[in-house]
């Protein structure tokens, strides 16, 4: 995510500068991120093992949620896709080199929101899944092997897009071109400047030579009688 702050002005997602995936489905833009909740023709079953849930989600990531705007954005958006609650998974895994849960792409997780009644889970670590109920926005651990849940929320961050590519294109030629007339006005310039220092230079010579010839003339003349 922190790419996307980089950017001199704004957010390439504030600018419009940035894009949601164009592959047919439906996506919905959030901040810098987008989603697609996988609803409709797609979403026939209705119930996902966490295998199937990444397969729908190829190229992608399974729902991240990293603050607490995020969470309500997908219990508020919910509803326009689903009927009454949806059990979502979320991509939270446990990492077996940091021994702890994290998220797709390896980020720590900071904002949590588990349920009320959390009793402590029997669930060995490393099957140990995190599924989202849209009504209640509250997260549950569930056996990432076992447990079948029947909603699937795919994630991705916004790609900088077309206009923004002809921008950097645009901008590429306009350099080059005001680089090659700034070279040209130069080599102009350098030419004009040596033609100059020809006219400056050679007149004076020449009028000097004229009046010591004169100067020679008179003094012959001055000096035969
Ligand atoms: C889920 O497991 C984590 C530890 O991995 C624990 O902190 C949390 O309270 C559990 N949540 C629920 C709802 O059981």
């Amino acid at each position: 995510r922190p790419v996307f702050y980089l950017t001199v002005m704004c957010p390439l997602y504030m600018c419009g500068l940035a894009d949601c995936p164009a592959d047919g489905r439906m996506w919905v833009p959030f901040n810098d991120r987008c989603y697609h909740f996988v609803h409709g023709e797609e979403d026939a079953i209705k119930s996902y093992t966490l295998e199937r849930a990444k397969t729908f989600c190829q190229g992608f990531e399974l729902l991240t949620i990293q603050s607490a705007e995020e969470n309500d954005f997908v219990m508020k958006y919910s509803p326009q896709v689903w009927k009454g609650n949806v059990n979502v998974w979320l991509g939270m895994f446990f990492d077996t080199n940091s021994e702890d849960m994290r998220w797709p792409g390896n980020e720590p997780v900071e904002y949590i929101n588990w349920e009320y009644s959390s009793s402590p889970s029997d669930l060995v670590p490393v099957d140990t899944c995190v599924a989202l109920h849209t009504v209640s926005g509250r997260w549950e651990n569930v056996s990432c092997l076992d447990e079948v849940e029947n909603g699937v929320v795919c994630e991705t961050a916004q790609k900088p897009n077309a206009v923004l590519s002809a921008l950097v294109i645009l901008s590429v030629v306009a350099i080059m071109g005001i680089s090659a007339v700034i070279w040209f006005l130069q080599q102009k310039h350098n030419v004009g400047s040596s033609f100059l220092s020809a006219f400056e230079y050679h007149p004076p010579f020449r009028v000097l030579d004229n009046d010591q010839s004169c100067l020679v003339e008179t003094e012959e003349t001055d000096s035969v009688p």
